[in-house]
């Protein structure tokens, strides 16, 4: 019985593997069952951060999952008095109780894939910045290779566009990318999840308690949507200091950082302003990440890391064709857009690793490598985007920085979470 979602972190994944990662992550969830016979209370932490996992010396931190046990939040005042640090919500559908809670119940359910074996957790875990720490991009349904990394859902509902390349900009609608895709939640058609939920009975009452109505397309995207608006953090170090005024709440290095932060050009793309800061700017750039990919990365023999300080090199034959990565191109089809992707909002990125759409850089430390180094060099990188005279102390100051944008909440959304039934219906 595995207790403990199992460390594997794909750098060049086979198709087999997938499958292996993919039978372990159900493995893990279906686990849960165990909940019952743990009786000592265990107040839930961040998932691992997986310094030191090129080594065969590895520890992990992680936490059984049979261990967890959920503890209630008021998420929607979050959404009426936000976090310090964060602007005002506007324009969002009216939230209640149980809207929410039934948005959360969805969102653990693995009913709602295909073969009733992935929820929308697995990929966004709320241990792990409900975004995947193990995985650079995450094992869809059957172990199929999704091309992209999960993004956290922190803040999700500030976002203008979703998704890397900003190919929807609704949160209601954005659900039916992953139940309907085909190496995501792989369902075949709306109709098949609607009737197999109403075929299950289970959600009827609260569909009809939350919308006053049955579960159709536009309730379901509204009840998930719902719990995802409520996931708001901020209150960090950073936002005591900056928005609060207490100079206590930092260190130095993380206020040199900020100082290198502003005079780097990082905050004309990752912006904040008076009233808050979501560290994002709305748009799409190229920062060298997808031209790295396609031109530098295909070159490398494909490599897959199997268990901590355990790499192999494999055979291309038996990796299927890497999938192509365009980023903006795909969702406008202009050719100015080619390798451009969302700006990630920079809030609690110290807990959601590996960064970048591809997860391309498993620490902070690596970012900062590739931002200092100037990124990929190419035709229509943004100039913004160029080598950067960086002491070993600078880099440092700038990692000090991004790691003083945790939020004060990140536990509790995650104990929250936790209060949904996993599974085994
Ligand atoms: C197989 C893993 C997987 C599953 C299952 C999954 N997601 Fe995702 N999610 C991703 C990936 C990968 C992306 C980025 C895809 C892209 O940019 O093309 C994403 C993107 C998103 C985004 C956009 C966030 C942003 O900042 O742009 C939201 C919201 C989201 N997912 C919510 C959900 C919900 C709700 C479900 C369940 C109905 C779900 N996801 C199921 C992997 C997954
Ligand atoms: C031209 C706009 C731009 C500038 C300037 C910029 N960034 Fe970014 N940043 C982005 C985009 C776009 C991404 C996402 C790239 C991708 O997904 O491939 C990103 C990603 C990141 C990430 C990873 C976040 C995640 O969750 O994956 C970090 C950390 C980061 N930037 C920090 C910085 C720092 C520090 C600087 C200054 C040295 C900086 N950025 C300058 C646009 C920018």
């Amino acid at each position: 019985m595995f207790r403990r979602v199992i460390a594997l972190r794909s750098i060049r994944a086979t198709a087999r593997a997938l499958n292996v990662a993919a039978a372990l992550l159900c493995a893990a969830q279906a686990s849960t069952g165990l909940a019952q016979e743990v009786s000592t209370y265990q107040r839930i932490g961040q998932g691992d951060s997986r310094v030191d996992y090129d080594s065969t010396g590895y520890r992990t931190d992680s936490k059984s999952l049979a261990s967890l046990q959920g503890e209630s939040a008021n998420l929607i005042a979050l959404l009426e008095s936000p976090p310090l640090g964060l602007p005002k919500v506007r324009g969002v559908q009216h939230l209640t109780p149980a809207i929410v809670s039934l948005g959360r119940r969805l969102f653990f359910d693995r009913r709602l894939s295909f073969n009733g074996t992935l929820s929308c957790a697995m990929c966004h875990i709320p241990e792990q910045g409900f975004s995947q720490h193990e995985l650079s991009t995450p094992v869809g349904i059957e172990g199929r290779f999704v091309k992209r990394n999960a993004p956290a859902l922190y803040n999700v509902v500030y976002r203008r566009t979703l998704f890397h390349d900003g190919r929807e900009d609704s949160l209601v609608r954005q659900i039916w990318g992953p139940l309907l895709a085909s190496n995501e939640m792989g369902n075949p058609s709306m109709g098949s999840v609607l009737n197999r939920l109403k075929k299950t009975g289970d959600y009827t009452e609260d569909f009809a308690r939350a919308f006053d109505a049955d579960i159709n397309v536009l309730t379901l995207g509204q009840a998930i949507a719902g719990y995802q608006q409520v996931l708001l953090s901020a209150d960090s170090p950073f936002d005591r200091w900056y928005y609060g005024g207490d100079s206590a709440a930092v260190t130095e290095s993380a206020k040199r950082g900020f100082t290198l932060f502003m005079n780097n050009d990082c905050v004309s793309c990752h912006q904040l302003d008076d009233d808050g800061a979501l560290f994002a700017d709305g748009d799409f750039h190229d920062t060298g990440v997808g031209y790295f990919d396609a031109v530098i990365r295909k070159r490398e023999p494909h490599r897959l890391q199997i268990a901590p300080g355990v790499f192999i090199d494999v055979d291309t034959d038996v990796v299927p064709p890497r999938q192509s990565d365009l980023g903006r191109y795909e969702a406008t089809g202009l050719a100015e857009d080619r390798w451009k992707y969302s700006t990630p909002s920079l809030r609690n990125v110290a807990i959601t690793p590996p960064y970048m759409h591809n997860g391309a850089f498993g620490s902070l430390g690596a970012v900062i490598e590739f931002y200092a180094r100037g990124g990929e060099p190419h035709e229509g990188q943004d100039m913004r985007i160029r080598p950067r005279d960086l002491s070993e102390h600078d880099k440092a100051d700038l990692v000090a920085f991004l790691e003083a944008l945790t939020g004060s909440n990140v536990d509790a959304l995650a104990a929250d979470a936790r209060i949904a039934p996993i599974g085994d219906f």
